[in-house]
């Protein structure tokens, strides 16, 4: 092969020529790192893509058989590279891809605590991924790293605090967020435990964190990751809301010490992950203050309605807490995983980590003060903020908070539906924020059937795909559970949800 000819291919701006390539250049004659690839497999998913996500149409999620799916996805791996026609197979994968995922853009998709992204978002997350920016060092990727300090400033002002004078990473999902948050605490507050570990305890006893049953399953993890163990989380009393109860919560705190335990840590709720309940988050400060504890906000879902003028005063007392989780994927529409971790004071930031690394960190302050790297456990983690950061700059807060308010909007209304006279729906919370739980219970079924008739009414409908809903078990009994996140949704799409329950349950308990 001349050089000529090797350097076109190279740049993947010719179809093949050289005749070593003639056996495949008539299908898949384009260089797969070549700039000519990507213009047109990019086209291609573009014109798939804006297909798909303007599909609004009514549907559910449709499961396939895992074997089913095995096979289909191994006949793809098993073709004889270099043969194939490769746009084909792409669509092909596409529309699987899309047909095997929850219809985010559906409004009778109301199971999850994610929907639809802002396309503008889509487009970044994309772009990020074609110039491998991994952004966990300011060499590696100069704008996200700015960009992180901008949105940092901005939503620290939201939070109540000084825009400059606070820290924020941005972080692989809310249960890394969670977890390093902890490990800050833990650092902070048992200054040795770094060194020497919290095997031996410390002179305070036996270091504890203090969660309700309702925190995000996340934050017990972190116990056992952190070396903390299970045994040392002290439970906090909730109320009937899943709000922990602040002052069962002291009494139990102050029996905490006396069995020997250092509470060094608290985490309460900005939406629980069951039905969205925001804990006082005022009254726990005072407490946490009180005893010298570090007080953690979990508001991977519900820190968002800090950008909702209607809302956001549900989140009262958040500026005196020391840390926040806050996930950009769930309440403000970015693109998976995009979860940022909020430190009040700036140098706690530094004290979850502490590591020598001279291949990447670097001394000179002017860019090791952007960089994240001694300060999140990833080493290479994307460029996560770059959606958010653009869609801010170009559509500004109201993008996102009316977005919010829609969706809480519609959990009022769909609470209002669930009490209608004569409704044989009995709803398990009054939404905080935008997720409702209820249970359908048809005249005459025993309380003891109630629970399993949840299950096999979720399964149905699941099966069914028509609608697409999550279930849960509340105070060990199942319910049906909505999440209100997608933009089209209105009370119609709630009732026709209701009554396909009712048709189906009614069936159900008829058989049973
Ligand atoms: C309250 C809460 N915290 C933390 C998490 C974990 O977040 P992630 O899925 O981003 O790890 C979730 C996830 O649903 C959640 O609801």
């Amino acid at each position: 092969m001349s050089d000529q000819i090797f350097e076109q291919r190279r740049k993947g701006s010719v179809a093949h020529t050289d005749p070593l390539f003639s056996s495949f250049a008539h299908i898949s004659h384009l260089d797969p790192h070549g700039a000519e690839s990507f213009r047109r497999q990019a086209e291609l998913a573009t014109a798939f893509v804006a297909r798909h996500i303007s599909d609004r149409s009514c549907r559910g999620l449709k499961m396939y058989e895992p074997a089913e799916l095995l096979e289909q996805a191994r006949s793809w791996m098993n073709l004889s590279h270099g043969t194939e026609d490769t746009e084909a197979m792409l669509e092909s994968v596409l529309r699987l891809y899309a047909d095997t995922g929850i219809p985010v853009s559906s409004p009778t998709s109301m199971g999850r605590q994610f929907s639809a992204v802002v396309p503008l978002a889509a487009i970044i997350d994309f772009v990020s991924s074609a110039f491998s920016q991994p952004s966990t060092f300011y060499e590696a990727a100069q704008l996200p790293n700015v960009a992180e300090r901008l949105m940092k400033e901005v939503l620290a002002e939201r939070i109540g605090w000084s825009a400059k004078n606070c820290g924020m990473v941005t972080i692989s999902g809310g249960s890394l967020a969670n977890l390093t948050a902890i490990l800050a605490a833990r650092n902070v507050k048992i200054p040795t435990s770094w060194q020497r570990g919290v095997g031996g305890g410390d002179a305070l006893g036996r270091p504890a964190i203090a969660v309700s049953a309702a925190c995000h399953y996340s934050v017990s993890r972190a116990a056992g990751i952190l070396g903390i163990g299970a045994d040392q989380i002290v439970e906090l009393p909730t109320n009937r809301c899943e709000q922990i109860d602040n002052s069962a919560a002291e009494t139990t705190l102050e029996q905490a010490r006396r069995e020997g335990l250092h509470v060094f840590c608290m985490v309460a709720s900005a939406g629980t992950t069951n039905v969205g309940a925001i804990d006082d988050i005022a009254g726990l400060a005072a407490i946490a203050k009180k005893h010298d504890i570090w007080l953690h906000v979990d508001g991977a879902h519900g820190a968002s309605l800090l950008l909702s003028e209607v809302h956001r005063s549900k989140l009262r007392g958040i500026e005196h807490v020391d840390s926040i989780t806050w996930d950009a994927h769930k309440m403000l529409f970015m693109p998976a995983a995009c979860s940022m971790l909020f430190y009040k004071n700036p140098s706690h930031a530094n004290m979850a980590f502490h590591q020598d690394a001279s291949y990447v960190f670097e001394a000179d302050g002017r860019y090791t003060a952007f960089s994240s790297g001694e300060r999140n456990l990833e080493c290479t983690k994307r460029p996560m903020i770059m959606p958010l950061w653009i869609c801010w700059s170009l559509y500004g807060q109201s993008l996102f908070s009316e977005a919010i308010d829609h969706a809480l909007e519609m959990a009022a209304a769909a609470f209002a539906i669930l009490q209608y006279p004569k409704s044989n729906f009995v709803p398990i919370n009054e939404p905080e924020a935008n997720i409702l739980c209820f249970r359908y219970h048809p005249p005459g079924l025993p309380e003891s059937q109630l629970s399993d008739l949840q299950l096999r009414i979720w399964d149905t409908i699941r099966s069914d795909g028509k609608f697409f809903i999550s279930k849960v078990k509340i105070q060990g009994s199942y319910a049906l559970r909505v999440v209100f996140m997608n933009r089209d949704i209105r009370p119609c799409h709630f009732e026709s949800l209701l009554q396909e329950i009712q048709r189906i349950g009614n069936q159900l308990s008829a058989g049973q």
